[in-house]
């Protein structure tokens, strides 16, 4: 499979306690438990948008097909949609950015690093993609462990750059497809 043929139609990605799927406008009272939430937005320079305060808004057009993904995070045993997964920026069908949130409730529990492992084995396994990288403020220290869990290599540190709607110091992490296959290697 290529990233062409997901523009029509997503994968559902899923792992031991989680489902990543395309969200629907049935899910929005899920997402109004916690997308307001300002804690979540912490690092971005702004608290949460209109659509965040408002999800509904999120489905007021219809999804423009896209290369990219977007899926929204489900707790298998809560039933309920509790974070976001992003893969983003696709470049030459070769590079792409990925970023997560995840509902407060349910963090420090291994929830975020599984489903971020599941997305690059999704990326570096069923499409084109070498490359997938993130930037994370220096002081998002649970961002920067579940790249480092899910083998992505700080690659450099950006001094007062822009991220979202702020200016502060942060990270670059990637990882590459070789780099994902050697950590796969390790595992089995
Ligand atoms: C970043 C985020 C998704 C992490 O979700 P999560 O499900 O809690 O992450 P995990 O449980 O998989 O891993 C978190 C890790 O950070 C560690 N951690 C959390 N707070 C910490 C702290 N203050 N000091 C040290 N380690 C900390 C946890 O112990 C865990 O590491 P471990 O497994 O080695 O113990 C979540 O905090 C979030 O949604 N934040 C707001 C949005 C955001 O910043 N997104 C990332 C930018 S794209």
């Amino acid at each position: 499979m290529s990233l062409n043929d997901y523009i029509k139609q997503k994968p559902i990605l899923e792992t031991e306690h989680l489902i990543l799927r395309m969200m629907t406008v049935e899910d929005v009272s899920d997402l109004e438990e916690w997308m307001p939430n300002k804690e979540l937005y912490q690092y971005w320079g702004k608290g949460p948008g209109k659509a965040d305060k408002n999800p509904k808004l999120l489905f007021s057009s219809p999804n423009k097909a896209t290369k990219s993904f977007h899926w929204g995070i489900v707790h298998k045993g809560d039933n309920k949609v509790i974070g976001e997964m992003w893969v983003y920026l696709i470049q030459n069908n070769r590079m792409a950015k990925v970023a997560f949130r995840l509902s407060d409730k349910y963090h420090q529990q291994g929830y975020a690093t599984e489903a971020l492992g599941e997305t690059v084995r999704f990326c570096f396994e069923k499409t084109e993609l070498q490359r997938l990288w993130s930037d994370v403020d220096i002081r998002n220290i649970p961002s920067c462990r579940v790249m480092e869990k899910c083998y992505f290599t700080k690659e450099g540190k950006i001094r007062q750059g822009k991220m979202v709607s702020t200016w502060c110091d942060y990270y670059l992490y990637g990882i590459l497809k070789h780099d994902y296959m050697i950590a796969e290697s390790f595992n089995k």
